[in-house]
């Protein structure tokens, strides 16, 4: 939502600015008027991706907070197709695969052992307390007290990790 006021807004700026109509090529920066288009944009740098195509409430969340948030867990996980595993196993395609089938990832039998599927509620439970979650889990990791903390970076991890609403 934010971005789309902003580049109307942009827009609206650079519509006015010139004041002198389409042959204005002397303006030096401030705007070009090959296009009209709004890619100029230096001052629209955040990079926002649009998440309501996710079901509530994860298409009210922040993207760029929860891939800020996401580096508290990057250190150990990736989300990439190929990231391949760290400390923490690949979360590619986590959504929808049951916990602890990653390949090549060494869980404790605990997590070997569970048998549920990955949700975001069952993940946004894993997150709050991960040690409550499942005692005997080998993730250190304190969790994520917020909810809404969760919920952004649940969002985060359901649009780079290839969610689909099948899953
Ligand atoms: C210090 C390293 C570390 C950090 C930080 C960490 N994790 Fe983990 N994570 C692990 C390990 C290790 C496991 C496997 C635990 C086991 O085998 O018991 C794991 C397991 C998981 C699993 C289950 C994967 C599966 O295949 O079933 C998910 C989901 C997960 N982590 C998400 C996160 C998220 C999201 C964050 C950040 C909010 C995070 N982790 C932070 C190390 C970490």
């Amino acid at each position: 939502m934010r971005w789309i006021v902003l580049i109307a807004a942009t827009g609206l700026l650079a519509g006015c600015s010139g004041g002198s109509g389409p042959d204005d090529s002397s303006s030096s920066g401030t705007s070009n008027t090959d296009s009209g288009s709004s890619s100029s944009g230096s001052a629209v740098e955040v990079q926002t991706v649009d998440l309501s195509y996710l079901p509530a409430p994860y298409s009210e969340a922040d993207y760029d907070t929860g891939r800020r948030l996401f580096r508290r867990c990057g250190s150990c996980h990736t989300v990439a197709a190929e990231g391949g595993n760290r400390a923490g196993p690949n979360l590619h395609g986590i959504f929808g695969s049951t916990a602890g089938t990653v390949d090549g990832f060494d869980y404790s039998m605990t997590l070997e052992n569970a048998d549920f599927v990955w949700t975001p509620e069952q993940l946004d439970g894993w997150l709050a307390n991960p040690r409550e979650f499942l005692p005997g889990n080998r993730m250190s990791f304190v969790g994520l007290r917020e909810e809404e903390d969760r919920r952004n970076v649940i969002a985060y991890l359901m649009h780079e990790t290839g969610y689909s609403a099948a899953d």
